[in-house]
């Protein structure tokens, strides 16, 4: 198969795990024969600093021309620190998800049992945890109107919905229900929220299309408690931009490290693979980032253009490192001297050898 590729390293951690998740493609590229094309580009506070804006029109030109695009992180602490800031490096992120139409971001939280020990959940409460999130990624507060006073002592930011943005991602999650264990939380806050009642309501009445998946509903305070206390409950777990963001960050404990979660965000046209950890800026150039969630991200690609033993075998080789203990620090606490680059040669060596 022929890619067209669109890499955008990022910010802070960004470049070094996406220089290790291109290492895999490159394998996975000449054990199978494909033809990966790969296109650099610039997105975030690095498109700042050498465009001066965070999403340059020559990046999104060549992510409009991809198959796929790999993202690394986006961020930077300079912008964090500053809210007078007007440009923004999220700004790009969020810019090529709402011009890609990239509605639904897709989040699997698994519990592995070789990093059990690492998170600081019980092992018999997060034991055999898998959970997919589906995430809608181009509504909620995140795009709605935004509002600041000239005198900046009043701020809103507008939370809207509209029937086709809930119907889109809710049938990708109940067909992905479907081909799991046929179970569906809709995370929402129904109890005081008129977008979250417009979601129960559209959900339920595409459940009628779906009628072997068990849908449940749960306000999001309580899934909060729910997904620590007992995160076995869950299958597929759908919900609004910002809950979702919540949520997947908080699931990514049941995993050990959130550096071991990779994401998809999908349209119709368009896909986009990342980790979901951010810029990590204080692991910046410390080669002590874990590049497995970007691996991970690689797996998710080769899956959407539905090459499994491609996304298997890269699979594979990342449980045989983490039982083989080649991790990095995040994962082991003997203040490891294992290397992103480590982790990422280990891997590709063990994809070379297999037969
Ligand atoms: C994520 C990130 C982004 C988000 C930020 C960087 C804008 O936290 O992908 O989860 O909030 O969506
Ligand atoms: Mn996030």
């Amino acid at each position: 198969m022929t890619l067209n590729i669109a890499v955008l390293p990022g910010d802070g951690v960004g470049p070094e795990v996406i220089a290790q998740a291109l290492k895999v493609m490159k394998v996975i590229s000449i054990k199978f024969n494909h033809n990966l094309n790969f296109s650099f580009a610039n997105l975030g506070a690095i498109a700042i600093k050498k465009e001066g804006v965070p999403l340059p029109n020559n990046t999104l030109k060549i992510c409009k021309n991809s198959d796929a695009i790999l993202f690394g992180a986006i961020g930077d602490p300079k912008y964090d620190n500053n809210p007078t800031k007007k440009i923004r490096p999220e700004q790009g992120l969020l810019e090529l998800r709402k011009q890609l139409n990239l509605f639904a971001n897709i989040r699997p939280v698994k519990a592995y049992e070789t990093t059990l020990k690492n998170s600081p959940l019980k092992k018999k409460v997060i034991c055999g945890t898998d959970i997919l999130i589906y995430r809608e990624l181009t509504g909620g507060l995140y795009f709605g109107e935004k509002k600041v006073t000239n005198d900046g002592n009043y701020a809103s930011d507008l939370c809207s919905y509209g029937r086709q943005d809930i119907e889109r991602i809710s049938e990708l999650a109940f067909k992905a229900a479907k081909n799991r264990n046929n179970k569906l939380t809709l995370i929402d806050k129904a109890n005081v929220l008129e977008t979250s009642r417009l979601w129960r309501k559209v959900v339920k009445e595409i459940s009628n299309k779906y009628p072997e998946v068990k849908l449940d509903f749960l306000f999001v305070d309580n899934a909060a408690m729910q997904i620590v206390q007992n995160p076995k409950q869950f299958d597929v777990i759908l919900t609004e931009n910002l809950f979702g963001d919540i949520i997947s960050d908080e699931a990514s404990v049941i995993a050990g490290s959130i550096g071991l979660l990779a994401s998809a965000s999908v349209g119709d046209k368009h896909a986009l693979f990342e980790p979901i950890h951010g810029s990590y800026p204080q692991a910046t150039g410390k080669g002590i980032a874990n590049p497995i969630a970007s691996i991970l991200s690689v797996a998710m690609l080769f899956e959407h253009f539905s090459l499994s033993e491609e996304a298997a075998i890269i699979k594979e080789a990342v449980d045989a490192s983490l039982k083989s203990g080649i991790t990095t620090p995040d994962l082991n606490n003997k203040s490891s001297n294992i290397t992103t680059e480590k982790v990422g040669s280990f891997i590709i060596d063990y994809i070379d050898k297999i037969d």
